[in-house]
């Protein structure tokens, strides 16, 4: 075990993080790495990370390294070679006077915040660092983030790994078959109720989804409300946001960049568009994705949209563009 990595992970006293941290160093995220930590958190709150480096130095770890927790991001990010950007404010909560009810209206909260991160990773990171943006709004976040760190070496990312594992989910459920069966799940577009999870194209057991679920009717009044919704559905069950499946997905996120991609599969995550299926260039949009053997993440190109699709995916971009122009004084 001679190799090793090292991870940066913000918000590390929240919810998602309490789940995500331990995995990190369970020997299969990373598999024979040594991992090493750098927990960060807001000055408020940062001490109370010592109780959880206690936890996991308790927790017998063989594949864990080095951990350190602080509240300087700079100091964090040296040589990283991942970042998992988990630290923001989540919806639910009243911010000057109004309820938060949905994750675009997170931007002006959480937006100020990729900036100066951004610019620490671009700076500090190693230069094939990837960094994955779960904080909402995700994609948002990311645009900012990348667009500061003017670093085109490292890959930036937005979480829609836990929208394409709901996705799977339902899709096993009405075909009843497992989850596993289930594959090439694409979320295009934005990690909101714009998103569009492209059923026709999943692939189920070995056939094309649309040759086995031949139900529009389902699709549009069950299937994409459902995906599309499910994060408020969580927070109205639970009283607070999805964290252990988030977690589950930034993990999921972290070994589909670290292997190759199966052959004929493919995997979500947003990054910026080079103009791929028309997205106008620089969005951080969400694509089907495939790690090639040399370790590269690229877009997966060859797959065909129906006028359905095309016309679902659009309302997304539009998305996409708004929360753009809606940021602009943030980017360079
Ligand atoms: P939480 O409130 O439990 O934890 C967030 C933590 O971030 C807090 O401890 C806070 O102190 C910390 N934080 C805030 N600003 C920070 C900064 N500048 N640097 C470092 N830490 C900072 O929230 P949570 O449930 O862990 O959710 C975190 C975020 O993830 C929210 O924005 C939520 O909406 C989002 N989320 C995204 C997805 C997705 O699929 N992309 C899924 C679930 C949740
Ligand atoms: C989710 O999808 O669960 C997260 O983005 C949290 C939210 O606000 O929905």
């Amino acid at each position: 075990m001679n190799e090793r990595v090292k991870v940066v992970v913000t918000g590390a006293a929240g919810q998602i993080a309490y789940s995500l941290i331990p995995r990190l160093v369970d020997g299969k995220t990373f598999g024979n790495k040594k991992v090493d930590l750098c927990l960060v958190e807001i000055p408020q709150v940062v001490d109370k990370l010592e109780g959880l480096v206690m936890e996991l130095e308790d927790s017998y770890f063989p594949h864990m390294g080095e951990v350190t927790y602080t509240d300087d991001f700079e100091k964090a990010s040296l040589e990283a070679d991942w970042f998992l950007l988990v630290g923001s404010i989540p919806r639910g909560i009243v911010y000057e006077g109004k309820k938060i009810e949905e994750r675009s209206d997170l931007l002006k909260i959480n937006g100020g915040i990729f900036v100066k991160q951004g610019e620490a990773i671009g700076k500090f990171g190693k230069k094939n660092a990837k960094v994955l943006v779960v904080g909402n709004p995700a994609n948002t976040n990311a645009l900012i983030g990348k667009n500061s760190a003017n670093n085109d070496s490292q890959l930036w990312m937005a979480m829609t790994m836990l929208d394409s594992s709901r996705a799977k989910s339902v899709i096993a459920k009405k075909t009843n078959n497992d989850v596993s069966d289930v594959k090439h799940m694409i979320i295009w577009g934005n990690h909101s109720p714009t998103m569009y999870p492209d059923i026709e194209n999943s692939i189920i057991g070995s056939q094309k989804g649309n040759a086995v679920i031949d139900d529009s009717k389902w699709i549009e009044d069950s299937f994409l409300p459902l995906v599309q919704q499910r994060g408020k559905a969580v927070i109205d069950a639970r009283g607070a946001s999805s964290a252990t499946s988030a977690a589950k997905a930034a993990l999921d996120t972290v070994i589909a960049c670290e292997n190759p991609t199966e052959q004929g599969d493919c995997f979500s995550a947003a990054i910026a568009s080079d103009g791929s299926y028309g997205v106008p260039e620089g969005l951080i949009c969400g694509y089907p994705l495939v790690t090639l053997e040399d370790g590269s993440v690229e877009i997966k190109r060859d797959v065909v949209l129906s006028d359905f699709a095309k016309a679902k995916f659009q309302v997304s971009i539009d998305e996409l563009n708004s929360e753009r122009e809606a940021v602009k004084h943030l980017l360079k």
